[in-house]
C-alpha cells in the first residue's frame, strides 16, 4: 500500500517550489508505473484524519506486503500512528516530497522514522520511486 497522510491531497495547490505541481492523481499514475516496473501491484490510500490512518493501518496488515507512507505533518508528532505502524508490523518506508531536514527545525523530527525500514525525503515524485525500491529489497525480488 501507498498512503498518504494530512494535507496530501492538496497537492497541486501547496507551495510548488516545495512540493511541485502535480495533483495527488498525478503523482499515483507516476507512482502506478515505478510499481509496475518493480513488479509491484499498489494500492492507494489518502486521508485527513488521523483515526482513519491509523485504522488503515491495522487492516493492511492483512492485505499488503509492505508499506510506503508519507504521513505528511503526523510524521512530526503522531504517536499514534508510530503505535499503529509498529502493531500493523509491515516493513515500511518513509516518503517526504520536499526535503524535511533543511526546513523547519519542527520537520527534522519523525517519530516514526526508527520502526521504518527506510527513508526519502526532497525527491519529489521521484522518491516513491526509491521508496518502492527500498522496499523490493527489503521483501526479496
Ligand atoms: C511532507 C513534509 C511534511 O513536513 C509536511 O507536513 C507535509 C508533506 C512532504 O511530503 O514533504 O504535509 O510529508
Amino acid at each position: 500500500d501507498v498512503m498518504h497522510g494530512v494535507n496530501l491531497d492538496q497537492l497541486g495547490r501547496r507551495d510548488p517550489e516545495v512540493y511541485g505541481t502535480f495533483t495527488l492523481p498525478e503523482l499515483e499514475v507516476r507512482i502506478k508505473g515505478y510499481a509496475a516496473e518493480l513488479g509491484f501491484d499498489v494500492t492507494f490510500w489518502q486521508t485527513n484524519h488521523e483515526g482513519e490512518f491509523c485504522e488503515e493501518l491495522h487492516r493492511a496488515r492483512d492485505r499488503a506486503d509492505g508499506l510506503v507512507l508519507n504521513p505528511g505533518a503526523w510524521t512530526h508528532y503522531s504517536y499514534a500512528i508510530r503505535d499503529a505502524l509498529e502493531v500493523c508490523g509491515l516493513p515500511a518506508v518513509e516518503v517526504h516530497i520536499s526535503e524535511v531536514d533543511s526546513r523547519d527545525d519542527w520537520r527534522r523530527l519523525s517519530v516514526i522514522r526508527d520502526i521504518c525500514v527506510g527513508r526519502v525525503q526532497g525527491k519529489g515524485a521521484d522518491g516513491y520511486r526509491d521508496a518502492l525500491e527500498i522496499l523490493r529489497r527489503e521483501l526479496g525480488e
